[in-house]
């Protein structure tokens, strides 16, 4: 009979024992969850896929970095990606994996200190290397001076 009892107490007691343990497994693991998103969001903003990118432009206030952003990717526009891989992270998942025909654009401001030279290739690339596959964006009037400029702005952050 008495080891009856202290079965049952001891069962009780484990009983009381996991309950607190799960309560504190259920209130790390929402700590780690609240803490996660905001963690990601500060170490990696979230670049746009072509189709945010459309509602983004229609507003003349765009962040020049987000409006280069745009036109770099925009398949009808710069459509740089078609060639060169941005030093961005996360790729945005929407977007198809960059081509690797070109130069990767990574520490542009160390390997072009200056932004004339810079535009000086993206306005026309054949003034450098007549049998350039780049486009030559302004003579061939792909893109507007206003939007080398933020392209450059974009490019000069990577
Ligand atoms: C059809 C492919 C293609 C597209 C599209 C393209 N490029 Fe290029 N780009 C090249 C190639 C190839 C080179 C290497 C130099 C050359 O052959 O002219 C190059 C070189 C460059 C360079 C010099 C890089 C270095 O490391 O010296 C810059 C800057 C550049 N491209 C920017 C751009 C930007 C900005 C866009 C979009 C507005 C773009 N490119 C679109 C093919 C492309």
């Amino acid at each position: 009979m008495q080891s009856l009892i202290r079965t049952k107490r001891w069962l009780a007691q484990s009983r009381q024992a996991i309950h607190s343990v799960h309560l504190l497994l259920i209130v790390c693991s929402s700590c780690l969850f609240l803490s996660l998103p905001s963690t990601a969001q500060t170490t990696s903003p979230k670049w746009p896929d072509q189709m945010e990118c459309r509602d983004l432009t229609s507003n003349p206030d765009i962040d020049p970095v987000l409006g280069g952003w745009c036109i770099a990717i925009d398949d009808r526009r710069g459509n740089c990606v078609a060639c060169h891989t941005f030093n961005i992270s996360p790729w945005p998942i929407s977007l198809p994996t960059a081509g690797n025909l070109a130069p990767p654009m990574v520490a542009m401001k160390a390997r072009f200190p200056d932004s004339a030279a810079l535009r000086s290739v993206i306005e026309d690339a054949s003034a450098f290397n007549p049998r350039s596959s780049m486009p030559p964006y302004l003579k061939h009037q792909i893109l507007t001076p206003e939007d080398i400029d933020h392209v450059i702005t974009f490019l000069e952050t990577l």
